[in-house]
């Protein structure tokens, strides 16, 4: 179905929405009205109208326990390349269709994860990848290509190829990074690139770095919440994987107290799908844990930081 075809669609509001990258009914049915409003300058109304319209066309609701069983079928994995690691996740590394967030103290490998995962994404299904690109939004200047090439190579990969399968964006600001991530439907579509990670690194720096003192830190949570809602519907719409750090504070004395205490507090512990809390051990050892997941046992498990890259 063409968005044309929904009742109170003519050329003019069409016009806007494909301007604004909303070019199918599923990218409508599934935005807020207020973000419709904004990104295209429609009435709220009539936001309300082609929503409500793209909604019924699809016959979303409810799903059947079939259904949902097919969907979890259709999920795909990315290895870390530490089978233990993998294991912490539920058996085969992060999963599309979710949103994974690291957290832990600066040096823990977060974004060593990151890089890992991009390079891994390309890689055979046989060999844990989903032959497929990676979008890297950098707030922090932490990308690093000499690192892809290692890993690259490592895994029988062609480092400049590997190069070219990633997408780097660096974001100057919370609000650029929002665009950023609202740019990727756009990357796959119009561009036909198979995105298949999408990573944020970090997702919480620049939010807090422009926030600072209580004021407005509802404010930032209500920012924060709608940007991991957009990197949610990107995850579902385009079975993709969503891949986050989040650096905190050393303190697991108080932290495992409260672990929604991190960075991006409640809205983040609900959003995210799989919570891994990384600490540094002795050398090149890291330690995982898995906090708040749904369905896996919290756990533990070590693996490597080397110059391959992540390993048991
Ligand atoms: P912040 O971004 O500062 O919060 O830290 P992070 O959690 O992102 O840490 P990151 O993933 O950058 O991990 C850095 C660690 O990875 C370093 O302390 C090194 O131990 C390790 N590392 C990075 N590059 C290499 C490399 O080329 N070879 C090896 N063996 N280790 C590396
Ligand atoms: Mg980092």
């Amino acid at each position: 179905m063409n968005i044309r075809d929904l009742p109170g669609v003519g050329d003019k509001i069409a016009e806007k929405l494909e301007e604004a990258g909303y070019t199918d009914v599923m990218a409508i049915a599934v935005t807020p009205v207020y973000k419709l409003v904004e990104d295209t300058g429609v009435g709220e109304a009539t936001a309300k109208k082609i929503i409500q319209a793209a909604r019924s066309s699809l016959k979303m609701g409810f799903m059947s326990g079939t259904e949902l069983l097919e969907r979890r079928k259709e999920i795909g994995y990315i290895t870390t390349g530490s089978k233990e690691l993998d294991r912490l996740l539920g058996g085969r590394g992060v999963e599309t269709q979710a949103i994974t967030e690291a957290f832990g103290e600066f040096g823990s490998g977060k974004t060593q994860l990151g890089l890992q995962l991009s390079v891994n994404v390309q890689l055979p299904e046989e060999e844990g990848g989903l032959e497929g690109y990676a979008v890297w939004i950098d707030t922090e200047n932490t990308f690093r290509p000499r690192r892809i090439a290692m890993m690259a190579k490592a895994v029988g990969l062609d480092p400049e190829e590997a190069l070219s399968r990633i997408r780097v964006a660096r974001a100057f600001s919370s609000d650029h990074q929002i665009l950023l991530a609202e740019k990727i439907p756009e990357l796959i579509e119009r561009e036909g690139i198979p995105v298949k990670l999408v990573v944020v690194d970090s997702l919480t720096g620049l939010f807090r770095a422009e926030y600072i003192g209580r004021g407005t830190l509802a404010d930032r949570q209500q920012k924060l919440n709608a940007h991991l809602h957009t990197l949610q519907r990107i995850a579902d719409r385009f079975n993709l994987a969503v891949f986050v750090t989040n650096q905190v504070m050393a303190r697991p004395d108080i932290f495992f107290g409260d672990p929604t205490k991190a960075v991006g507090g409640h809205v983040l512990a609900h959003a995210a799908t799989y919570r891994v809390y990384l600490r540094k051990g002795r050398e090149d050892k890291r330690i995982a844990r898995l906090v708040d997941s749904p369905c896996l046992p919290e756990g533990e498990v070590v693996f490597r930081i080397t110059d391959d890259g992540i390993r048991d």
